[in-house]
């Protein structure tokens, strides 16, 4: 028997990723810039040559479909492998829109990886966690991450990039969930149905690389009005591609906007504050240390929880199983 115990952060897009070049390899139509965030993680242990393969998330046997999700990205690890026990947990919510997808396959990549006897490089484990979710491919790394689109129809020049680790810039991003509803319409559905009935979605595509040289040149910078700009322009145009596809995709809730027109009066008040929001109602917000309790304490009455989140490090190992 081997066992292996991963953990990884959740990333929050400040260049977002919605659509895909190919479904079945999850190579996305456009790049993308995410910041890795601490201290929220997920924990996932894997052990091999089990009796059977078993699933548990937080503490409780998985579904069948979760559990099927899991397996099957097991067998994208090692096509041979014997049966495995999985166990992950989250040390934070589960909720909508809050890229727990993304902490859960980096850890599954990096602890099945190697409990199965297996050696990958970090970009090699980013285009495997890729797989299970297009933006796990991002959690392998601290701090600022791109994910290029690559041209390659293997998918090969297609994973997450490190651009600036954790201690480039410590921001903080102080998050509003509004819901504790389940997600609507699954990101991959919701990208799909984008692609094909919004109007608008060849424009998306076609302002990508710009919004994202901007944001990166930003990141470099450290210049927080023009990332912030930058990355309300991506939430935006993406979520106006949802909104015009048809039937409506719209995850907002009247909660979303009342944070983000209260994002706009702290800007109003000269307070540097800027909303971001996912496939999900919660909203994001990015700002300096030195502001996110005064943001914290502008949005608290619209949400029903808030967290102050920072730059978090690379997707590790733990030394003990
Ligand atoms: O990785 P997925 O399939 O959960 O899609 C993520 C899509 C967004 O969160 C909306 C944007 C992003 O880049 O994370």
């Amino acid at each position: 028997m081997n066992c292996a115990t991963a953990t990884a952060h959740p990333n929050i897009a400040l260049v977002k990723y919605w659509g895909k070049r190919d479904v079945a390899l999850n190579l996305p139509a456009v790049p993308s810039l995410s910041l890795t965030l601490a201290p929220w993680s997920t924990r996932t242990t894997v052990e091999t040559d089990a009796p059977r393969d078993e699933v548990r998330l937080a503490g409780r046997p998985a579904t069948d479909a979760e559990a099927s999700r899991v397996t099957r990205f097991l067998d994208l690890v090692d096509p041979d492998r014997p049966p495995c026990v999985v166990d992950s947990a989250n040390d934070f919510p589960t909720a909508a829109g809050l890229a727990s997808s993304a902490s859960a396959f980096a850890a599954l990549a990096l602890a099945a990886t190697e409990a199965l006897g297996h050696t990958r490089t970090r970009a090699e484990l980013s285009a495997l966690a890729r797989r299970g979710s297009g933006s796990a491919c991002r959690s392998l790394w601290g701090g600022f991450v791109r994910w290029d689109r690559g041209t390659r129809a293997d998918g090969a020049d297609s994973c997450g990039h490190p651009v600036a680790g954790p201690d480039h810039w410590d921001l903080r991003m102080v998050v509003a969930i509004v819901s504790d509803g389940p997600k609507p319409t699954a990101s991959t559905a919701g990208m799909l149905h984008t692609a094909r009935t919004s109007p608008l979605y060849a424009g998306w595509v076609a302002s990508a690389e710009a919004t994202l040289a901007e944001a990166q040149a930003a990141v470099l910078d450290r210049d927080l009005e023009r990332l912030g700009r930058a990355m309300e322009q991506s939430t935006f145009t993406m979520h106006a591609t949802m909104h015009t596809s048809d039937p409506p995709l719209i995850y907002w809730l009247p909660a979303t906007l009342a944070v983000v027109h209260a994002v706009q009066a702290l800007r109003r008040g000269g307070v540097g504050a800027w909303a971001t929001m996912d496939a999900g109602p919660q909203v994001k917000v990015l700002c300096e240390v030195e502001d996110a309790d005064t943001v914290q304490r502008a949005i608290a009455p619209h949400a029903l929880r808030t967290a102050i989140l920072g730059p978090g490090r690379d997707a590790h190992l733990e030394p003990a199983c």
